[in-house]
């Protein structure tokens, strides 16, 4: 069976979460888009490639390798995801995996909107910038990095402009798209509805 579930939503919204406990409660595959442009990003420094062929280097072991989820690496990201030639670069490796047997969940910015327009379940997932920012510093202090709240604010905004005003698949909800709003909600109650969506969606199909 082909199901394929698309989770787009800004940066800390509670898309990673939401995307490995959908796949749980459903045995589906889970693949975070984000490390493919994390690990273009990083690529770029380490090798000096052009961007076009660092994207096309990408291999599912690079978005195994530690270090990836720091704040430099995702400010990183979000520049190279302005670049076309490496949009288009990362769009086979995301639409195989989507088409894989058994079912996918795969979350990112233009998952719905661009990479898997056709997805039988499609949830954008959001929340205020200062209760995302919160989460986000929060969880880096948890893990020992150091960072004030107002400067993870800050680039959280500026991840936000970047991401939804570049030109080549900016950050919206696609069409047909379910809104989740996390900013009153637990993380519990954001899965459960989400998993209510896609159980709907899976009874619809058969
Ligand atoms: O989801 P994340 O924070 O790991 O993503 C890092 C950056 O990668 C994000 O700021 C924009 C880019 N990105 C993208 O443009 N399209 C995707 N499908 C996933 C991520």
């Amino acid at each position: 069976m082909k199901f394929t579930v698309a989770i787009d939503g800004p940066a800390a919204a509670g898309k990673g979460t939401i995307s490995r406990a959908v796949a749980r409660a459903f045995g589906f595959a889970h693949l975070d888009t984000g490390l493919l442009y994390r690990a273009t990003g990083r690529k770029l420094l380490e090798t000096g490639l052009q961007p076009e062929e660092a994207a096309k280097s990408v291999t599912p072991a690079d978005l195994e390798r530690d270090g990836l989820r720091t704040q430099a690496v995702a400010e990183l990201a979000s520049r190279v995801a302005t670049i076309p030639e490496v949009r288009a670069a990362l769009v086979a490796f995301q639409r195989d995996f989507a088409a894989r047997e058994g079912g996918a969940v795969l979350d990112g910015r233009d998952i719905g909107t661009v990479i898997c327009p056709d997805a039988e379940v499609k949830l954008f997932v959001t929340a205020s910038p200062e209760c995302r920012a919160e989460r986000r510093w929060k969880e880096l202090t948890a893990s020992g990095q150091a960072a004030d709240y107002a400067g993870v604010l800050d680039e959280v905004r500026k991840r936000d402009a970047r991401d939804t005003e570049r030109a080549d698949a900016p950050l919206r909800p696609a069409k047909g798209a379910h809104l989740i709003d996390t900013t009153e909600m637990d993380i519990d109650q954001a899965v459960d509805a989400a998993v209510a969506i896609v159980r709907k969606a899976l009874e619809t199909k058969g």
